[in-house]
C-alpha cells in the first residue's frame, strides 16, 4: 500500500510534468509537505483528548513543514505556480492527501513515516538528478531572495530542529546561484529521509529528540513518554 501511494504521486508529478520543471517542483513540494501536517494535526488529537503528548514530535514535524514551507516559497519565486491549472493541481492532491495520511497515521505511524521516508527519498533523487543535468545553467542564475533570507540571512533555529541526526548549527549551506540552492533543497530532503528513519525506530517514543532538546542545557519534557490523565486505558503505540 505505502508503495502504491507513492508510485501514485511520483507517477502525477513525474510523469505529468516531464517538461515543466519549475511547476513539478511547485507541485512536489506543495503536496510533498502536508502528510506532516496529518501529523501535527493526528498528534494534536491524541493530546487534547487526554491520550498522549511528546512536544518533541510536535516541534520537529513542524519544523519540517517550515523548511518544505521554504522550498516552496522558492519554487514559487521561479515562476513554478504561474498556471492556475497547475495551482488548482496542487492543490487538490494536498487536499486528498492530507486525508489518506492522517487514516494512515491514525493507524499505523510507523507505515505513515515509512511513506514519508519513501516520498522524501524521491524529492532526494528528483533533485540530485535536476542538479547533474541542469547544473551548469543553475551556476549561472542568481539566488532568490528567499532563498537567501532563509539560509543564509534568517534565523536557523527552526533550521536546525527539523534535522534529528545533526546538532545545532551542524549544517549551514552557503548560497551564491541557483545552484547551491537547489544543493541546500536536495540535502534538505536528505535529511528529512533520516527524520523519518529515526521516527520509525524501536525506541522513538521513549528517545526521539528535537536536536535542541538533546543539547545538556535544554529544559524539555523528560525522555519518557508522558502520560496524561486520560479516561483512555490504552497508548496509541508505533
Ligand atoms: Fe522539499
Ligand atoms: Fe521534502
Amino acid at each position: 500500500m505505502i508503495r502504491f501511494l507513492v508510485k501514485t504521486l511520483v507517477f502525477f508529478i513525474d510523469v505529468l510534468y516531464k517538461n515543466r520543471t519549475y511547476p513539478r517542483f511547485y507541485v512536489l513540494e506543495t503536496v510533498a509537505r502536508v502528510p506532516y501536517f496529518s501529523f501535527l494535526s493526528v498528534l494534536h488529537l491524541y493530546e487534547t483528548l487526554g491520550l498522549w503528548r511528546k512536544a518533541d514530535w510536535l516541534k520537529v514535524h513542524f519544523a519540517e513543514t517550515w523548511n518544505e514551507l521554504h522550498h516552496l516559497l522558492i519554487m514559487e519565486s521561479l515562476g513554478g505556480n504561474a498556471h492556475w491549472g497547475d495551482r488548482l493541481f496542487a492543490r487538490t492532491s494536498a487536499l486528498i492527501y492530507y486525508w489518506v495520511v492522517v487514516v494512515l497515521y491514525l493507524a499505523s505511524p510507523r507505515s505513515a513515516y515509512a511513506f514519508m521516508e519513501q516520498v522524501e527519498e524521491h524529492a532526494f533523487h528528483t533533485y540530485d538528478g535536476f542538479l547533474k543535468s541542469d547544473g551548469e545553467q543553475l551556476k549561472s542564475l542568481s539566488a532568490p531572495a528567499v532563498a537567501l533570507n532563509y539560509y543564509s540571512n534568517g534565523d536557523l533555529y527552526m533550521f536546525d530542529e527539523f534535522q534529528t541526526s545533526r546538532k545545532p548549527e551542524g549544517r549551514r549551506p552557503v548560497i551564491e546561484n541557483l545552484y547551491d540552492v537547489f544543493v541546500a533543497i536536495r540535502d534538505d530532503e536528505g535529511e528529512h529521509v533520516k527524520t523519518m528513519v529515526a521516527c520509525q525506530s524501536v525506541d522513538a517514543q521513549e528517545n526521539f529528540k528535537s536536536p535542541h532538546s538533546m543539547l545538556p542545557t535544554a529544559n524539555t519534557e523528560p525522555a519518557v513518554v508522558a502520560v496524561l490523565p486520560s479516561v483512555f486505558p490504552v497508548l496509541p503505540t508505533l
